[in-house]
């Protein structure tokens, strides 16, 4: 047993799981690589060296189909036997989609299990562990305990915050701005950053707008993607619209077949509106409470409550206002463009009342600065 092995696979297990990222939620991410520790220097920093050591690796690459440890097993095939396994999260022991990846572990003959984190999940959250350990199988809990939850942040948001990850996305000019002062703001990124956009909208469960940016933009919001493909999930479409203001002639309306469409009332919206949307296919939430942002903190729960993990958040300026201020924001993918077009009030990419003092500020872990076509790319996730 050598710990510096133990990091080496995790870190490989992290990458494989990370290939899952928006095709297996409501499930968490997981990755998966079954290793000899016989032969060989045992404390080998040595990549080459180590990756001989491997005798199969999967992950879970989506919802519905086999787990990490069931794809890597099934790559061992009789060389499991005797070896360690290292997987990213704790193997599961309740029948779900598929049977319990812990008796098919013990059925293979894996020595040891090393494990980054527990799962949270009620129906396993430690025991998984217990049944391993039962069967004679030795564990090593916690390698690479924080790169796993922050792998899989959106799986632990929904379950222990009850609310789905949020991701925040604009596109500002160089004077950041996400419109001109009249609302016009087609396009302010280029080809290649829209195109990117739609990477990620077929990798989230919802797509969240204001009411403003549904009637002064009138998108589509559905998922088309650059190379034709077609998309392996169909994000569900959300406008907070408290007052019911939608246009039956948007395009969101007009596309209610190719993609759900969800309308957020308040208490104040009309009864005969809500029947008309539901007679034409769309959902309409009905949240009574009177204050917008309580209302938003309602809608987030319902999401979860369906087993909803990403949701992605498209403006405008008053909407991610309002989620900012509640510390909703978990993540932020901004592309700044080289143009711009002033104007006092030209709306900016976040609204609402904001921080008092810049040592207050909000700051970004994880940030990545890339160049996308004339753009810049920044992500990272937000500390508040
Ligand atoms: N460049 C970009 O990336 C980008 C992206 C999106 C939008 N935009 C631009 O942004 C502009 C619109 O932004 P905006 O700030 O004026 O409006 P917005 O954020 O799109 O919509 C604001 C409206 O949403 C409704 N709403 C419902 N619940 C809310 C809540 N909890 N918090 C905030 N609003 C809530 C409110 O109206 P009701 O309460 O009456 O429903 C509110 O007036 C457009 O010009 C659009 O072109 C640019
Ligand atoms: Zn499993």
């Amino acid at each position: 047993m050598s710990a510096a092995l133990d990091q080496f696979f995790m870190r490989r297990a992290l990458k494989l799981a990370a290939n899952g990222q928006g095709l297996v939620e409501p499930n968490p991410m997981v990755g998966c690589v079954i290793f000899r520790e016989d032969g060989g220097d045992a404390g080998s920093e040595d990549s080459e060296e180590n990756l001989k050591r491997i005798v199969g690796e999967g992950w879970h690459e989506r919802y519905g189909g086999p787990h990490a440890e069931i794809n890597a097993l099934a790559a061992a095939g009789e060389a499991a036997r005797g070896a360690t396994m290292c997987a990213t999260l704790e193997p599961c022991s309740h029948f779900g989609k598929t049977p319990p990846c812990v008796d098919a572990v013990i059925k293979a003959g894996i020595k040891r299990v090393v494990i980054a984190t527990l799962d949270p999940f009620p129906k396993v959250n430690g025991e998984g562990l217990k049944k391993l350990n039962e069967a004679g199988i030795e564990t090593t809990v916690g390698v690479l305990e924080s790169r796993a939850r922050e792998l899989n942040a959106p799986y632990w948001t929904r379950l222990e915050k009850k609310r789905p990850w949020t991701i925040a996305k604009w596109a500002m000019t160089l004077d950041g701005k996400i419109a001109t002062r009249v609302g016009s703001s087609y396009w302010i990124s280029c080809e290649e950053s829209r195109a990117r956009v739609h990477e990620w909208r077929e990798r989230v469960d919802a797509i969240l707008i204001g009411s403003r940016t549904a009637m002064e933009d009138d998108p589509r919001l559905t998922v088309r993607l650059p190379d034709g493909r077609e998309p392996r999930r169909t994000p569900t479409r959300i406008v907070l619209d408290s007052g019911g203001a939608l246009s039956v002639f948007s395009e969101l309306a007009l596309t209610i077949r190719d993609a759900p469409l969800m309308l957020v009332f308040g208490p104040d919206s009309p009864k005969e509106k809500k029947e008309f949307w539901e007679s034409k296919g769309a959902e309409v939430l009905s949240l009574d409470a009177p204050e917008r942002e309580h209302r938003v903190i309602l809608l987030l729960e319902e999401l979860a409550n369906r087993g909803m993990t990403n949701l992605l958040v498209e403006g405008g300026g008053e909407v991610l206002g309002s989620f900012f201020d509640l510390e909703l924001i978990d993540e932020v993918r901004v592309f700044v463009c080289p143009k711009l077009v002033g104007g006092k009030d030209a709306v900016a990419p976040v609204g609402g009342v904001g921080r008092e003092l810049m040592r207050k500020a909000a700051t970004l872990r994880g940030k990545k600065i890339e160049a996308i076509g004339t753009d810049v790319l920044i992500t990272g996730r937000v500390d508040y």
